[in-house]
């Protein structure tokens, strides 16, 4: 009774056959895999080569997967999470812009022409929060435009990467273009708010209109506009007023009106000499702004 010989024998073939095409072997798994991050959102990969190359390497296959509660997130596209490389002799590879407050684990193998190698341990990083991008501000207008002159601002929340720590605040800055930064109006707003004003603005001036947005990592860049407020006439007198009479000549100097009560660059003064009695007649004298 029992299996025939001859078909013991065929079987016996057919299980050593592979076997036995030794030259036909993948590569053995990469060795001293190490993923580590270079910011807080990218990655650094690197490795030595297989022990057994089994014939010519012909690169590498690099897999990422993001992972949620230390499970691989299936995602619909998975072609984009293996990234080939065609050179056996690159030793490293770097991912960056990924999302942040994220956990990647990556793993790699080696291949021939035999095909696909073992796969390497492995690796897993979790990224860092990242400040927000910048806002885009939408719009800037002027809600009053005599004094107290008022602007309003508008903008667009930024675009968020998944996982992205929230947005607290808004700030806004008002930046009086040629005064010192002294000078600047600065508003904070909730992070839930896209719009707000800010009174009190001079007018006749340019200003800087700058927006960031704050998280808990820190703020964004600044997104910048610009708004001019209508020039007025000014609401305030030359200060520190002085005459000197020398040889039958009055000579009047004075400094500006203060910067608030400008409304305008000044373009000229006028000076009046008038008699007490009114008995003589009014010299005036008008002085462009240039000169003084
Ligand atoms: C005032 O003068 C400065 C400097 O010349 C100029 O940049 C600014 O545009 C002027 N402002 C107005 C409202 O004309
Ligand atoms: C944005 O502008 C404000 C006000 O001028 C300044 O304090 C801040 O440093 C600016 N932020 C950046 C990232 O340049």
């Amino acid at each position: 009774m029992g299996t025939p010989p001859l078909l013991l024998l065929f079987i016996f073939v057919l299980l050593l056959a592979p076997a036995c095409r030794g030259q036909q072997k993948v590569p053995s798994a990469p060795r001293n895999f190490v993923a580590e991050l270079t910011s807080a959102t990218s990655v650094k990969l690197t490795w030595d080569a297989p022990t057994a190359a089994n014939g010519a390497l012909l690169g590498y296959y690099v897999y990422h997967d993001r992972m949620a509660n230390g499970e691989p997130v299936i995602e619909k596209n998975s072609k984009k999470r293996i990234v080939m490389i065609r050179d056996s002799t690159k030793r490293y590879y770097e991912l960056d812009n990924l999302d942040p407050n994220t956990e990647y684990s990556f793993r790699l193998n080696a291949f021939n022409r035999n095909g696909d190698g073992e796969f390497s341990e492995r690796r897993s990083v979790i990224t860092q929060g990242i400040p927000p991008e910048a806002p885009e501000i939408v719009s800037v207008s002027l809600d009053r435009d005599e004094p107290p002159v008022v602007a309003r601002i508008e903008w667009k929340m930024p675009k968020v990467k998944p996982n992205e720590t929230p947005i607290d605040k808004y700030h806004v800055w008002l930046r009086a273009q040629g005064y010192p930064d002294s000078y600047i109006k600065s508003k904070s707003v909730d992070g839930t708010d896209l719009s707000t004003t800010i009174s009190g603005l001079w007018m006749g001036v340019m200003y800087d209109v700058l927006v960031a947005a704050e998280n808990r990592e820190g703020l964004s860049n600044n997104a910048t506009e610009t708004i001019a407020t209508p020039v007025g006439s000014p609401d305030g007198e030359p200060i520190g007023v002085q005459y000197e009479v020398m040889k039958g000549k009055i000579v009047v100097s004075w400094r500006p009106p203060p910067e608030e009560k400008r409304n305008g660059n000044i373009t000229s003064y006028k000076a009046i000499l008038s008699a007490m009695d009114e008995s003589t007649d009014r010299f005036e004298k008008m002085v462009s702004s240039m000169y003084l």
